[in-house]
């Protein structure tokens, strides 16, 4: 055998390779080219045979060939090897587009607490929350809503079953539990933990056992604020929920105050702002009138600060509350209150 041999071999092993397409085919390959008894063995055993000056040449080049063999084998392995793992999954299309997974995303009213809350940190406010089970004191008496007041009744607030728990540290027993028919008891809250000056927004939701209809919801969210400080006037008040209305509902929105009655305020007022529908002129939203109820609001009773131990010679302070909902359903021209609660994704995806 020469170095044409050699060369015959290499080529051979190129076509051979080549036409391998299994596992098995190519193991056969190897132990015919690499094995013991191989074809490359057989020439490398063929040198001690061959003239002194030809031996040298004849082992570089026959150690060549083996490198490559075993070169071209591991490659060919890798090429059979990716092929199978697609075998593997029989039907997958790797050339499918993939499946788009779908993000998730806020609640409508959750976004609307959360711009409504930015306007009010802007203008200094921080935000707190309160628990959802409220005492009676918190919920009426500390606002100075009498006891013989309607919205005390048990046909207008949730009230819990006395609990027989020992461990109830509630001062009296008349003290009942309920759940929250307003976020107003936040302030009393804050202002027993807190003393002035104070600028505090509360979201959170509420409980009134109303019927369900397209206006009314057994649970929905309110957004109280309210500013204690030396000076604090109704001015302050006006100048802050303009920038409230402004901000949600565009610059040329217009407000008119009307008076009106709360127990906690005085004096109080209805919050109008001109129809976002007809800019005023009249139609079917605003019942023809061109103004929109969206709050109600005033300067905190004096009765309110005796309850958390303020002195109302020093401190004056305004307070506010809406109905997120309503204010969610203006602003998108949504006009059935349970679609917020029915979590159909038809509606929800809208936002
Ligand atoms: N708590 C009142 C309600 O649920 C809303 C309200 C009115 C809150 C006037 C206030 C306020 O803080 O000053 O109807």
């Amino acid at each position: 055998m020469s170095s044409v041999d050699i060369e015959a071999i290499k080529n051979q092993l190129g076509l051979e390779i080549n036409a391998v397409n299994s596992s098995q085919g190519l193991e056969e390959l190897r132990i015919k080219y690499l094995g013991r008894k191989g074809l490359i063995s057989q020439l490398t055993g063929m040198i001690p045979g061959l003239p002194q000056e030809e031996r040298a040449a004849f082992g570089q080049k026959a150690n060549a060939l083996k490198n490559k063999t075993l070169s071209l084998i591991e490659e060919k392995q890798r090429s059979l090897g990716q092929v199978s793992a697609v075998e593997e999954f029989s039907g997958l299309d790797i050339g499918l587009p993939a499946i788009v997974q779908d993000l998730g995303r806020l609640h409508p009213l959750t976004q609307i607490i959360d711009e409504i809350c930015a306007v009010f940190v802007r203008l200094g406010f921080s935000v707190v929350e309160g628990p959802e089970i409220e005492t009676e004191y918190n919920n009426f008496t500390g606002l100075n809503i009498p006891l013989e007041h309607p919205s005390r009744d048990a046909f207008d607030t949730f009230y819990l079953k006395p609990s027989n728990n020992t461990n109830d540290q509630r001062p009296t027993t008349s003290d009942r539990l309920l759940l929250r028919s307003h976020t107003s008891p936040v302030q009393i809250r804050a202002m027993k933990s807190q003393k002035p000056p104070l600028a505090v927004v509360v979201p959170g939701r509420v409980y009134r056992p109303d019927a369900v209809d397209a206006s009314h919801s057994f649970m929905f969210h309110q957004i109280e604020g309210f500013m204690v400080d030396k000076g604090i006037r109704f001015s302050d008040l006006k100048g802050v929920l303009e920038a409230f209305a402004k901000a949600v509902f565009g610059e040329d929105i217009k407000m008119r105050f009307r008076p009106h009655f709360f127990p906690f305020t005085e004096p109080s007022a209805e919050v109008d702002i001109s129809c976002i529908i007809c800019k005023g002129k009249g139609c079917s939203v605003c019942g023809r009138k061109g103004w929109l109820e969206v709050l109600g609001a005033g300067m905190i009773h004096p009765n309110v600060f005796k309850h958390v131990g303020y002195n109302a010679r020093e401190y004056t302070g305004f307070a506010f509350g809406m109905g997120v909902e309503r204010i969610a359903m203006l602003k998108y021209g949504i006009n059935d209150i349970r679609l917020f609660f029915e979590n159909d994704l038809r509606f929800l995806r809208q936002f």
